[in-house]
């Protein structure tokens, strides 16, 4: 078990490709801390530095207090779990689990528990004999994870260990690794392009863009205070809804207008306006907040309803813009299939964007200071 601190860490290939751009997190032992975005962000560069797999081009790594910089990966104490997990296929699946144990010269007996006891966990026993062939792609997986989790090193990286294996064992395999965590007690740095994995799993979530960190905090927080536009339409499905509008004080009060609706704000909101001024910005609003048929409320026309299980996905357009509600079955059938009805959109569940910089009003006229407002992040990289 340990607590990891990563400062300014950077990564440069020799390609010149900035990978990894002043990537800094505090993580407390024991945490379970996700990397998510998308494809090419530098999640696995990240992690690779941490295990010592790529070099850090700049910055400092420490683990347990330890500055690990310049320690080879079989020294750092940490345990890795990849994509594409390599058994060896003449093995059996006691010998594969047991193999880092053997190199390390752990007497036998020792072994033999350890071994038992790893696969009572991942639900394996009866497959030790076995040989990889013989093993579906989930049984495999758990193999893997299997020969990670048999030593007690201070900490799990894993890279996207289960995007290989159908929806279903997907699910199935990460309510296993969140029992998992819990059990062996141990810190884990985990990497996925799946934001619903990212959600589930998370103690809290690292979410990147182009080498840059958006934002870092609890499921909870990125939820529903994303950072800026790209964390917001990056965290949810379906994605929260976008509308352009106009905001303005009427009588002292906080306004959004669209197209010739008026939208009310929190009271307490600060967006930075005197009276009499106007300004254009993006609001935000997660599909799940939307209420439709509310007595007053803005007026929009159904487009079509699709179920989506328990719930009912409503596409609908307010002014010129397409926004997405869902509601609960039971909801829906009290509600017209086609033609217009009224929504609300719940002044406390509204976040708003600055169309330049992308950042949330709560960034920008917040009380609370921004942790990464030091990030100078380019232009071309902050494009959503
Ligand atoms: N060995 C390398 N040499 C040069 N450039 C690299 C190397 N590995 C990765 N890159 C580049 O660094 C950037 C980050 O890559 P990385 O593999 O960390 O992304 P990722 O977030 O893990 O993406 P994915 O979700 O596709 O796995 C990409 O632009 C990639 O092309
Ligand atoms: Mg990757």
């Amino acid at each position: 078990m340990a607590g990891l601190t990563i400062k300014n860490v950077k990564k440069i290939y020799d390609n010149q490709v900035l990978a990894v751009a002043e990537f800094s997190i505090d993580i407390a032992d024991k945490e379970f801390i996700v990397l998510v975005g998308p494809s090419g962000c530098g999640k696995s560069t990240a992690l690779r530095m941490i295990a010592g797999l790529e070099e850090i081009t700049d910055g400092e790594l420490y683990i347990d207090g330890q500055y690990m910089n310049d320690v080879e990966p079989k020294d750092r104490d940490i345990s890795m779990v990849f994509q594409n997990y390599a058994l060896f296929p003449h093995m059996t699946v006691y010998d594969n689990i047991a193999f880092g144990l053997k190199r390390r010269k752990v007497p036998k007996n020792e072994i033999d528990e350890k071994v038992r006891e790893v696969a009572e966990i991942l639900q394996i026993s009866e497959l030790l004999q076995r040989k990889p062939k013989a093993l579906s792609g989930g049984q495999r997986q758990r193999v893997a994870i299997g020969r990670a989790i048999v030593r007690n090193p201070k900490v799990y990286l894993m890279d996207e260990p289960l995007s290989n294996l159908d929806a279903k064992l997907r699910n199935q395999m990460r309510a296993e690794l969140k029992k998992l965590h819990k059990r062996m007690n141990t810190t884990f740095i985990y990497v996925t392009h799946d934001q619903t994995e990212a959600m589930t799993l998370g103690d809290r979530i690292v979410v990147m863009k182009k080498g840059y960190i958006q934002q870092i905090g609890t499921p909870h927080e990125v939820f529903d205070h994303p950072r800026n536009l790209f964390v917001a339409s990056f965290i949810g499905t379906p994605q929260m809804n976008f509308i352009d509008v106009t905001l303005e004080l009427v009588n002292g009060t906080p306004q959004a207008k669209v197209m010739g609706a008026e939208i009310p704000l929190e009271m307490s909101m600060d967006i930075g306006l005197m009276q009499g001024e106007q300004r254009k910005a993006v609001l935000g609003i997660r599909p799940e907040y939307v209420e439709p048929g509310t007595m007053d409320g803005i007026t929009v026309k159904i487009i079509m309803q699709e179920l989506m299980g328990s719930t009912v996905q409503m596409h609908l357009v307010l002014g010129d813009t397409e926004i997405i509600a869902v509601v609960p079955v039971s909801d829906a059938e009290a509600l017209p299939a086609a033609g217009e009805l009224k929504v609300s959109l719940p002044a406390d569940r509204i976040q708003l964007f600055d169309p330049d910089s992308k950042l949330n009003y709560e960034i920008i006229y917040g009380e609370k200071e921004d942790p990464l407002a030091h990030l100078q992040m380019p232009q071309e990289a902050d494009e959503a």
